[in-house]
Formats: C-alpha cells, structure tokens, sequence
C-alpha cells in the first residue's frame, strides 16, 4: 500500500471541483483492506468520482479503487454468472458483455463510473436496473474486518437505493459484484426513444449490441460529457407522489408528465419540474443548470462545490413553492 498526502481531486471527479484529501491511497490489491482498516483516518471510497460533490477539502483517507479482474463464476445453457473486481469500469464491463453476446445490461451502456458503485444506487437507464442482473455483492465491513456476501434479496434494492446507500452507508468497501447475464437476452426496448433511434439506426432485428449503440446514441445526445463540463449526471432524484395529489396538480398543469409505480403512486420527472421553475440553461458564474436537460447541474470551470450546493438548494426551494413537491439529491455530498 501507497500511502500519499495532500493529494488534490481534480483529475477524480467528473465535477471536476478541485479540493485536496489529506491522505489518499490507490487499492490494486483486496489483502491490502485489512491495513487499510488499522489506519487512523476517517475513509472515504472514491470510484469513478461521477456520482459525487466535493464541498470541502477532506480530511481522512481516500481510497481510490482499483479492484480489477472478471471472471466466470458460473455457466449454465442459458445464462453466465460473472463475478467482476469492483474497481472495473462499469461501461467497460457493458462492452464486454455486448461483445461476448451476454444480455441484461445493454440499456446501462455508457453510465460513468465504476462496477463497486453500480449497486450503491442500484445504477439505472432506460428501463433497466442493476438490481435485474445482480446475483450478489461482496464487501469488506470495516467493524468486523471480514468479507461478507449479500444476495440480491438482502441487498434492499429500490429506485436509486439500496442497503449500502442507506443502513450500510460508509460502514462498507465493495469489492466485487456477481451479475447473471443471459445468453438468450430478452430485449428491453420499451423506453420509447430506443424503437425510435433503432429505426433511425436501420437496425431492424434488435440485439444487445445494437440496444447498446442506440442507448449510448440517446444518451450523447442529451447529456452533457464529464470530459467537457463538469456534472454528475442527474443532480436529483425523480420524485414519487401519492396519486391524490397527483390528480389535483394535473388539473393546475395539464402537461404534467408522469409514470405510473402503482395503483397509489406516481413518479414525476424532476427535469420538468425545474424546467417549469425556469431553470432550464440557467447560467451564474462557472455553473448552471444544463441546456438539454434541467435535471443536470453543471460545473463551466472552476465553480466550487458548495456554490453548487447551493445553487440545488435554491432548485429544492423553487420546486418545492411551486408544486409543493420536496425533490431529494442524488448525488452524494462529501
Ligand atoms: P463515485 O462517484 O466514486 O461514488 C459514489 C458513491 O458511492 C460515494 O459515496 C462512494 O463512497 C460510494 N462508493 C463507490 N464505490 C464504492 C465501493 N466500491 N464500495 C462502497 N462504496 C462505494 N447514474 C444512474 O444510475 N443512471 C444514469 O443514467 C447515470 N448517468 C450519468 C451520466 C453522467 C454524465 C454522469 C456524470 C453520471 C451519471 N450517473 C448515472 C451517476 C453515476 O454514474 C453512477 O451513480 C455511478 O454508479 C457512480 O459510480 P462511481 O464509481 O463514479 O462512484
Ligand atoms: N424533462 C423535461 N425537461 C428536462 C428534462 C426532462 O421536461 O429538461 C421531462 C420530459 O418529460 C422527459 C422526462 O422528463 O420525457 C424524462 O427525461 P429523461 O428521459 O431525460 O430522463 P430523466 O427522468 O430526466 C432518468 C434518470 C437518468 C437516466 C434517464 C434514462 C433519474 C434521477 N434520472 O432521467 O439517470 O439516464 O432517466 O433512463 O432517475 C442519473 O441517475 O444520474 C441519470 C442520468
């Protein structure tokens, strides 16, 4: 183990926020866990850097992962259960599969950051879960110094959660996932947008790899690469509301969008709402809301992340006067 100090973050997160973590260690090798656990720092485990704001400069332990390897841990006739090194990236594991002709993960084609945090927030596009493919999830508890495996059961999976995310937030390093992939896929092509762009494609019988082009097709198309300006995709989750209060804002807002999650509750896009907030291209500063899609926050150079915490405050507080609705943030503040 490599241990560095006053390492800056920049070149970590795709907000691309500059703040500097006192100590910061590169994790290539699973045995190295149980010193890292004797070390005296509060620890903070950084994947792709593409889920998360720096608000302030950190003081503990970074811990960069960089777990790497897949390998088949299981076959039958119809599917493969691959267990996949959680430092992996996630998109790489995608191509991989869309090349070995596996099924079940083409629609999260093209989601930045790493297989460790793909069940965090139980990762998911275009009708699509990681929590439809994850077989089980290995991890390190930090107290008890041992690896402990959760089936996908134990897991808690919902939309943008799960029990790392919630009852075992920051308790945890993931250090592999096993994913049941099919080798006789069924496609999932009911995201309307896909029908559409695979026509656009010419593709008319559709596989995995050509789900995977489209998807990756949508999603250049809307959202703003890290590479170029500085985001961490959805800023805010989506919310859900009882259908009651549903109906009485689709009388006030015929043009309301929404998806159905049960006979009770609804789930609206928060995009539309902030667009309706007259967010939407919002620029001040080095930071605003992005052009074609008012769902991201977006960092032009050098903002800072507590200006763009506050910036989502002032979001919650508009959307919150407006619809009465309280959006809830995504992305995990540090
Ligand atoms: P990081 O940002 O490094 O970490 C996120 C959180 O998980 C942190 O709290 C971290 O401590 C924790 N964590 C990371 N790895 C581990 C581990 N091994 N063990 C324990 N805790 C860990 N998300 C979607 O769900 N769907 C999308 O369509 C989507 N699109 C995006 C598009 C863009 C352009 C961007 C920038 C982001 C998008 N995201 C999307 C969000 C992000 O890509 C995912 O949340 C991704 O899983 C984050 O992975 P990461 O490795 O970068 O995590
Ligand atoms: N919309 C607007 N204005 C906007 C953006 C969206 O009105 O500026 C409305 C439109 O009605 C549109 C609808 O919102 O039809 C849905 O928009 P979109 O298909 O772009 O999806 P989203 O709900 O904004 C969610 C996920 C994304 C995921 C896409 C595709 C959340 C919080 N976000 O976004 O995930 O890629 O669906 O499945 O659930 C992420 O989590 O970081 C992320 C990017």
């Amino acid at each position: 183990m490599h241990l560095q100090q006053n390492i800056s973050l920049l070149p970590y997160n795709t907000f691309g926020i500059d703040v500097q973590a006192a100590y910061f260690t590169e994790l290539k090798d699973i045995n190295d866990l149980e010193a890292i656990t004797e070390l005296p720092y509060e620890k903070h485990i950084l994947g792709g850097g593409s889920n998360i704001l720096l608000t302030q400069p950190i003081k503990g332990l970074v811990i960069h992962n960089q777990l790497k390897g897949i390998t088949v841990e299981k076959e039958d006739d119809n599917h493969v259960w691959l267990r996949v090194q959680a430092g992996e990236v996630w998109h790489e594991l995608v191509l991989y599969a869309v090349n070995t002709g596996l099924g079940g993960i083409e629609n999260l084609a093209l989601i930045p950051g790493t297989v460790g945090a793909s069940p965090m927030q139980n990762i998911g596009a275009y009708g699509v879960e990681a929590k439809d493919t994850i077989e089980s999830v290995t991890f390190w508890y930090w107290n008890e110094k041992r690896l402990l495996t959760y089936n996908n059961r134990e897991c808690e999976f919902g939309y943008r959660a799960s029990i790392f995310k919630e009852g075992l937030k920051d308790k945890v390093f993931i250090t592999s996932v096993v994913y049941k992939l099919s080798k006789q896929p069924r496609y999932n092509t009911s995201y309307g947008a896909i029908e559409q762009e695979l026509e656009e494609m010419g593709v008319k019988e559709p596989s995995v790899k050509a789900i995977a082009y489209a998807v990756m097709n949508i999603r250049m198309s809307k959202l703003p690469d890290p590479k170029v300006i500085g985001n961490a995709g959805s800023f805010f989750k989506n919310p859900t509301i009882a259908r009651t209060e549903y109906e009485i804002l689709l009388e006030k807002y015929p043009s309301l969008p929404s998806y159905k999650v049960s006979d009770n509750l609804v789930k609206i896009p928060a995009g539309w709402l902030i667009e309706q907030c007259g967010w939407k291209g919002y620029k001040i500063d080095d930071m605003g809301v992005h052009a074609k899609q008012a769902l991201v926050l977006v960092n032009y150079g050098k903002a800072h992340g507590k200006e763009i915490w506050q910036l989502s405050g002032e979001i919650l507080r508009s959307v919150k006067e407006r619809f009465g609705i309280e959006l809830e943030r995504e992305v995990q503040v540090w």
